[in-house]
C-alpha cells in the first residue's frame, strides 16, 4: 500500500510504501536509521542486514541527503519516535542519488539560504512556516466567505498610485505608454463594494520600498475587505475578529508546525478581544511616557511600532492618525477634520503593523480637491471619481498583509521566511 507519513497511523503493523526523499541518516554499523521525509511529514525508519540483504545495506551506507528513494516495510509503533511509529526497512529503491547537497545541516549564512531559497524550502523549519501561512490563508477565505463576502479579484497593472508615488513600481507598457504594478486593490474594491455590497480581494501587491527591515518586502500578498455602508467602527471590530479567528485556527490545526519553529504560545494564547483601543494622540502620549521621542503629526516609525506593540500584552488598535501622514482617500473626522478616520492594527510581541484600513472620502467635491492637492493625475482617477458621482454611500475596509501576519504567529525575526519566494 502507498501511502504518506502523516496517514502512517492507519497502517499500524501493516507493509507499507513511502515514496520521498533521504532527509538523515546516521549508522550503527548494524543498523541504518535513515529519516524519510515525504512533503505530509519526517519518519525514521530502520534498516537491517538481515531484512534488506548485503548489497542494500551496503549501498544505503553512502546514501546522501535528499537522495529521492521509495521504502517499503512494517509500521511498527514506538513511543519514543516522534510521531509515535517507526518503519521497517524490507526493501528500498533509489529513485535518483543526490550528492553534495548545498545545504546541510550545520548552519549557513542568511545570504546563503536565500540564494538557495527553492532548496531551502524543503527544511523542516520552512516547511512548518509554509504549512501555517497555508492555514491562515485558508482561515482567511473562510472567514469572509463565511460572512458573506464576494471575493472579486483587482488588476495587477494599474494606471495610477493607491498608496503613495514614492512607492510605485512602473512597468514599460508596449511603446508608448507606462503601467504601474498594484500597491493595494483598494480602489477597486471601493468599486465592487457598490456593487455586490460586502466584497474582498486576495492577491500579490507590489511597494518599491528601499528600506530593507524586517517588516518589509517588495512583493506582499494582502486581503483587503471592502463594506459598502461600512463605518471606520465596524470595520475595526471585523479586523479585530479575523486576527482572533486566525490565531485561534493555527493554535489548534498547527500545533506541530508551532512546536518545530520553537514557538512560544502563551502570547498567542492572549489574543482575545477586546484589544486595546489608543487614539493617535493617546498613542503620542504613551509613547513620550516610554521614553521615545515622539512629535506629534509623524508617522510611528519603527522603534515606534515596535514599542507601542511590546507595550500591550494583545493586538492594539490605534486609529485617527493626522490626515497628513495618511493617503489621499481617508475620510477626515467630523469633530476635529485635521484628523482622519483612519486604523492600524498593531501584532503584539513587538511586531507592529499588520492591518491598515480605514473609511473612505465620499463626497466628490472633497476627493477631488485631495487628488488636486495630492498632485495625483486627475485623468486616471475619473472612474473612482464617478463613485461619488453616482449614488455615493460611507464605506469602509482594510487590508491584512499577510507575511507580517506569518511572521508574528510563527515568530520570525523577518518577514522574508513568511513568503515563499522573497
Ligand atoms: O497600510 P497599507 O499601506 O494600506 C493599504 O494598502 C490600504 N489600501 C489597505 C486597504 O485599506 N484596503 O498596507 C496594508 C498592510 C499593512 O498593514 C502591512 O501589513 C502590509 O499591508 N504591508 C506590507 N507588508 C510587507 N511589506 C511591505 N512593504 C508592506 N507594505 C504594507
Ligand atoms: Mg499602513
Amino acid at each position: 500500500m502507498t501511502t504518506y507519513i502523516n496517514q502512517i497511523a492507519n497502517y499500524k503493523g501493516q507493509e507499507i510504501t513511502l515514496r520521498g526523499w533521504l532527509h538523515n541518516r546516521r549508522s550503527s554499523g548494524k543498523i541504518h536509521f535513515l529519516t524519510i521525509r515525504d512533503g505530509s511529514g519526517f519518519i525514521q525508519t530502520v534498516m537491517s542486514k538481515a531484512s534488506v540483504g548485503d548489497e542494500l545495506f551496503q549501498r544505503a551506507d553512502h546514501l546522501s541527503q535528499e537522495t529521492a528513494v521509495i521504502v517499503s516495510g512494517r509500521v511498527r509503533a514506538d513511543v519514543r519516535a516522534p510521531g509515535g511509529y517507526e518503519l521497517d526497512v524490507a526493501h528500498i529503491e533509489v529513485v535518483d542519488e543526490t550528492n553534495d547537497y548545498p545545504i546541510s545541516p550545520k548552519e549557513h549564512g542568511i545570504d546563503y539560504l536565500l540564494d538557495h531559497r527553492h532548496l531551502w524550502i524543503r527544511s523542516e523549519r520552512q516547511q512548518a512556516i509554509l504549512r501555517v501561512r497555508h492555514e491562515i490563508i485558508d482561515t482567511i477565505r473562510t472567514f469572509f466567505n463565511e460572512r458573506g463576502f464576494v471575493l472579486v479579484d483587482t488588476p495587477i497593472f494599474t494606471p495610477a498610485a493607491c498608496e503613495g508615488t514614492t512607492t510605485l513600481f512602473s512597468v514599460p507598457y508596449f511603446e508608448d505608454r507606462t503601467a504601474y504594478l498594484t500597491q493595494s486593490g483598494q480602489l477597486y474594491n471601493e468599486a465592487n463594494a457598490m456593487s455586490l455590497g460586502k466584497v474582498y480581494c486576495f492577491g500579490p501587491t507590489f511597494r518599491a520600498e528601499k528600506s530593507k527591515t524586517r517588516r518589509h518586502l517588495t512583493e506582499f500578498w494582502m486581503v483587503e475587505p471592502e463594506i459598502a455602508y461600512a463605518t471606520l467602527d465596524d470595520i475595526v471590530k471585523l479586523a479585530e475578529e479575523l486576527v482572533v479567528t486566525i490565531v485561534a485556527r493555527v493554535l489548534t490545526t498547527r500545533k506541530s508546525e508551532l512546536a518545530v519553529l520553537k514557538r512560544d504560545t502563551t502570547p498567542l494564547e492572549k489574543v482575545k478581544t477586546p484589544f486595546p483601543h489608543l487614539s493617535y494622540d493617546e498613542a503620542t502620549e504613551l509613547l513620550k511616557k516610554l521614553g521615545l521621542s515622539f512629535e506629534w503629526g509623524g508617522d510611528f516609525g519603527s522603534p515606534a511600532q515596535t514599542a507601542l506593540a511590546k507595550h500591550f500584552d494583545r493586538p492594539v488598535v490605534i486609529h485617527r492618525f493626522p490626515m497628513s501622514i495618511k493617503a489621499f482617500y481617508m475620510k477626515p473626522d467630523s469633530a476635529r477634520p485635521e484628523l482622519s478616520l483612519s486604523v492600524d492594527l498593531f501584532a503584539s510581541e513587538g511586531y507592529g503593523e499588520i492591518i491598515g484600513g480605514g473609511q473612505r472620502v465620499d463626497d466628490y467635491n472633497l476627493l477631488l480637491d485631495r487628488i488636486k492637492s495630492n498632485k495625483l493625475p486627475q485623468e486616471a482617477f475619473e472612474w473612482y471619481l464617478d463613485l461619488r458621482r453616482y449614488g455615493s454611500v460611507p464605506h469602509s475596509g482594510f487590508g491584512m498583509g499577510i507575511e507580517r501576519g506569518v511572521a508574528w504567529i510563527c515568530g520570525l525575526e523577518h518577514v522574508r521566511e513568511a513568503i515563499p519566494y522573497p
